[in-house]
């Protein structure tokens, strides 16, 4: 008999606890969230009441809570979400002081706890999280993977079907680059049920599309007064479920890339979103696509950036450089 995969968050928040109603919906597995013990009452609530849930939508999952870093033992999958969101006026850059030593904290009991498991990290700045996390676990890169382009371009999907009037579920897109505003979301490869968008909208059209989604995240802070979860909790769990089933599906996620699109060199690598094959094992493999010269010097802004941040964590934390 299979046994239930269990998936465990850390972080009980907007975004962890969104994604352990999805992963229990959806019957992923069995989910613990853990968080602090000065939180652990509130998500114990939130756990119940999701348990509550099971009757009226027919999933079968065992959830609970605890700041006990034991109950993660055996587990496939482990969702970063621990550390603090934006406010108006911050960009996810301004997190990073904070969220550096709450996911490596996180990262070390990890690695103490579920040293089998695949982490997927979702705490922002993202693409500098999967760096500390990587480093603090000292997983291989094949198990460290970041959240981020699923839910960017799924962003960028939604507002071009808005634009046309169409079912999102038509809209094929590609996005690339680290989760900023400087992300690069690529009108070549976005195609409406395989007929190109460059053939149905106009070009400004589509930049209008490019640039809201890039600036995405921000406008919902705006409007909230703290960061998006629906959409990111989501996009957490086509991850999970690509590797809990073994989809192999194609997303476009933080993974390590070293001469892959000339992000990095030989032993000196760094987490940027691209597209990957993402499976059982993790990172399966990192697809290459063609870039035209501007979209190439979009990508490389946008790795600049992503080192810039990395440089910033290392200075901070020498030990993880
Ligand atoms: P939130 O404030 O609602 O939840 C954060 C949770 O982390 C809280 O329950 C807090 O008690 C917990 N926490 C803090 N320190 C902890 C520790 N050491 N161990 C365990 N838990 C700890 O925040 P929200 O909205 O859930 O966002 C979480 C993070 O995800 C933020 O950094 C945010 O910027 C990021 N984010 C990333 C997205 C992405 O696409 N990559 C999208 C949306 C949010
Ligand atoms: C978002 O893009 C804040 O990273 C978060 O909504």
């Amino acid at each position: 008999m299979p046994k239930r995969a269990k998936i465990a968050v850390i972080g009980g928040g907007n975004v962890g606890a969104s994604c352990a109603l999805w992963a229990a919906v959806k019957e992923l597995g069995d989910v613990v969230v853990v968080d602090i013990p000065d939180a652990e009452d509130r998500v114990k609530g939130k756990l119940l009441d999701l348990a509550q849930c099971g009757p009226i939508e027919r999933f079968d999952a065992n959830v609970s809570a605890t700041s006990d870093y034991k109950d993660i033992s055996g587990a496939d999958v482990v969702v970063i979400t621990a550390g603090i969101p934006r406010k108006p006026g911050m960009s996810r850059d301004d997190l990073v002081a904070t969220n550096v030593k709450i996911v490596r904290s996180v990262s070390e009991n990890i690695a103490k706890h579920a040293p089998e498991a695949i982490v997927i990290v979702v705490s922002n700045p993202l693409d500098a999280m999967v760096y500390t996390a990587w480093k603090a676990t000292g997983f291989p890169t094949q198990r460290i993977v970041g959240q981020a382009g699923c839910l960017d371009v799924a962003r960028y999907r939604t507002f071009i079907a808005m634009e046309l009037g169409v079912s999102v579920e038509d809209i094929s897109a590609l996005l690339l680059g680290g989760h900023g505003d400087d992300m690069v979301p690529l009108p070549r490869y976005t195609s409406v049920h395989g007929v190109p968008v460059s053939q149905l909208l106009s070009q400004d059209k589509i930049t209008a599309c490019v640039d809201r989604a890039k600036v995405g995240g921000g406008e919902i802070v705006k409007l909230m007064g703290t960061s998006a979860y629906y959409a990111p909790a989501l996009g957490v769990i086509d991850m999970v479920e690509a590797i809990i089933k073994d989809k192999k599906r194609i997303l476009p996620c933080a993974a390590y890339c070293e001469r892959e699109y000339a992000v990095g060199e030989a032993g000196k690598g760094y987490f940027v979103g691209v597209p990957v094959l993402l499976g059982a094992t993790g990172v399966e493999k990192i697809i290459e696509i063609d870039l035209n010269a501007d979209e190439k010097k979009l990508m490389d802004a946008s790795t600049e950036h992503v080192k810039g941040l990395v440089e910033v964590v290392c200075k901070a934390f020498p030990e993880l450089a």
